[in-house]
């Protein structure tokens, strides 16, 4: 679908709620911290906020488990709370979506609870109950699929009886049945709910999973050592998925205004997310997805060494290009780093090393591409993953959790794990925004779920940043606002785009060709590379270094080095 100009030349700014800012010091983050940060946030230039999951929940996966979709949880504050932040956002014309669960609810949802006391209800049919395997006297579950966080996808029901439920995420998520036209109908009448109140629209939470499978035939690719098979394809981009959201997009979305960005995953071909954001036929606007995350070889890196991890700089420029080729002309598009799935990109991509210049430099080369940039809260002044000490550290984290019980049981020690865990975990972007040298970096009086990262000490903080030209606080600001402007917004959206030297290992390099040229370089390593150039600029509008050195030609670029220039 076509976005409405409303949503045009506007920079996405992602907010973890429990970890943004607690404004009652119960440790929490609330919607009145987002509230309080409201006008921080619009003096840096963000106009469109995505807010996880906000409603009630016994957290589980922090929200992502709802159990009242008409309720904000009390944590996070009141329902009167969300609208005042509706209110004060849009004074500040910043546009607030909302993080939609459609997958799944928490176990402790009346749907689920009516499902699970009564089995001929109408709700036992909004989840997938099956009976299990039944081999000799032992029962096991239905298949030997396995979930998202490494368990079976089969919960046992309580009692005696040989029924299980289905769950892809943590066994307190039971996946609920979009076949069932009265469960479309619930979710259809939340959405009406939200945006009747005024919200801009919503980001779909793991949107490729609606449709699934329902053979539920056991997978024969290989089986894991705990005999589970994952075959994500068994319940990821389904041809069902497609008519359950164009139903979804006649009933609710196509009459209102509102903003809608899927949330799809791997796996995800560029014909397929052309299915869900094309402007004329798909039924929303936008798709995230995984392609450009993780292009340092970090996932799954349990048995790699620190060395092996590297930033695979042409495969990160491929896949941005392979996404702009296929997509461009035919949809909106997401730009993101990182988000609260992810480690922090500065630890990614970037270098602690080189701070404060890695932190620029992602943030130029992000921000000038074609799309919706979606910066990630935190990454503005530089924060990075954390330096845990101990797997139970990082059990806010049910995946974690689970997949520390399944690597302990393989034989990994604690310290194999933990190694692992702070180079990859989903906890090292959740830990508490730093907003100056105070106690827990001025996001709380109170202990946050999350430890704090104690780089606040150290100039990673807001207060620090805020009022200093040279921050990284202020590059962010400086670069928004060049990404702002009309003239460089319509380069940007509609120019010819190009990468620069796509064989150059170590610069990511592109320009957008239109009234004028757009040039964008950034060196992504920690140390001095050469880039030829065979151009006259006639500015630069954007630097992280404070002199230039070009000579015949060649720009000589510093660790991190990155440049906006016009030519
Ligand atoms: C999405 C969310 C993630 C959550 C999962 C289950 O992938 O981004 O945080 O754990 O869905 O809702
Ligand atoms: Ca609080």
């Amino acid at each position: 679908m076509k976005r409405s100009p409303k949503f045009d030349n506007r920079v996405g700014y992602i907010i973890y709620p429990a970890a943004f800012k607690d404004s009652n010091d119960d440790g929490i983050g609330d919607i009145q911290g987002i509230i309080s940060k409201l006008d921080y946030l619009a003096y840096i230039g963000f106009d469109l906020l995505w807010i996880c999951p906000l409603f009630r929940s016994p957290m589980d996966d922090n929200g992502y488990d709802v159990s009242d979709y008409y309720q904000i949880d009390p944590r996070f504050g009141s329902n009167e709370d969300l609208k005042t932040l509706i209110e004060e956002a849009h004074k500040r014309g910043i546009v607030i979506l909302l993080d939609f669960v459609l997958n799944h609810t928490s176990d402790e949802h009346p749907w689920f609870q009516k499902a699970l006391s009564d089995p001929s209800s109408k709700e036992r049919d909004y989840y997938f109950f099956r009976k299990g395997r039944r081999e000799g006297d032992k029962l096991l579950p239905p298949n030997n699929w396995k979930g998202f966080f490494s368990t079976s996808t089969w919960e046992k029901v309580p009692g005696d009886n040989d029924d299980y439920y289905f769950h892809i995420f943590s066994k307190k998520m039971p996946d609920v049945n979009w076949e069932n036209p009265a469960l479309r109908e619930e979710y259809y009448a939340i959405a009406r709910h939200y945006l009747d109140m005024g919200v801009d629209g919503f980001r779909l939470d793991a949107l490729a999973h609606l449709a699934k499978d329902t053979s539920f035939a056991s997978s024969s690719l290989p089986p894991d050592p705990e005999g589970l098979v994952y075959d994500t394809d068994r319940f990821s981009n389904r041809p069902a998925l497609y008519s359950y959201l164009r139903e979804f997009n006649d009933e609710v979305f196509s009459h209102y205004d509102c903003l809608l960005v899927g949330e799809v995953g791997g796996n995800l071909t560029p014909d397929k997310a052309l299915l869900l954001s094309d402007f004329d036929t798909g039924p929303i606007h936008m798709v995230f997805n995984f392609a450009t995350a993780w292009v340092n070889g970090a996932f799954g890196s349990l048995d790699k060494k620190d060395e092996d991890i590297r930033t695979d700089v042409i495969a990160l420029k491929k896949e941005f290009l392979k996404w702009y080729q296929a997509c461009s002309a035919r949809s909106d598009m997401p730009l993101y780093w990182d988000n609260h799935d992810h480690p922090r990109a500065l630890s990614q991509y970037g270098s602690i090393l080189y701070r404060e210049k890695s932190a620029k430099a992602l943030c130029n080369t992000l921000l000038f591409m074609y799309g919706t940039p979606f910066i990630y809260y935190g990454d503005e002044i530089g924060m990075s993953n954390v330096t845990y000490e101990k797997p139970e550290d990082f059990f806010s984290d049910v995946g974690n959790h689970n997949e520390t019980d399944v690597l302990r049981a393989r034989g990994y020690s604690d310290e194999h794990i933990t190694h692992y865990l702070n180079r990859t975990s989903r906890v090292n972007s959740r830990t508490p925004m730093q907003w100056d040298k105070g106690q827990n970096a001025g996001f709380s009086s109170a202990a946050p779920i999350n430890k704090v990262n104690g780089n606040y000490l150290e100039g990673v903080n807001v207060a620090d940043q805020i009022d200093d030209p040279f921050s990284t606080l202020r590059f962010f600001k400086y670069a928004i606002s060049k990404r702002h402007d009309p003239f460089i917004n319509e380069l940007v959206q509609h120019g010819k785009f190009e990468i620069l030297d796509m064989p150059h290992p170590d610069v990511f390099a592109y320009t957008h060709d239109g009234a004028k040229k757009l040039v964008v370089i950034t060196n992504m390593r920690p140390y001095t590379v050469y880039f030829s150039f065979y151009n006259n600029f006639s500015d630069i509008l954007v630097h992280n270094y404070g002199d230039v050195i070009f000579t015949n030609h060649v720009f000589e670029l510093r660790p991190f080095e990155t440049y906006l220039l016009l030519v």
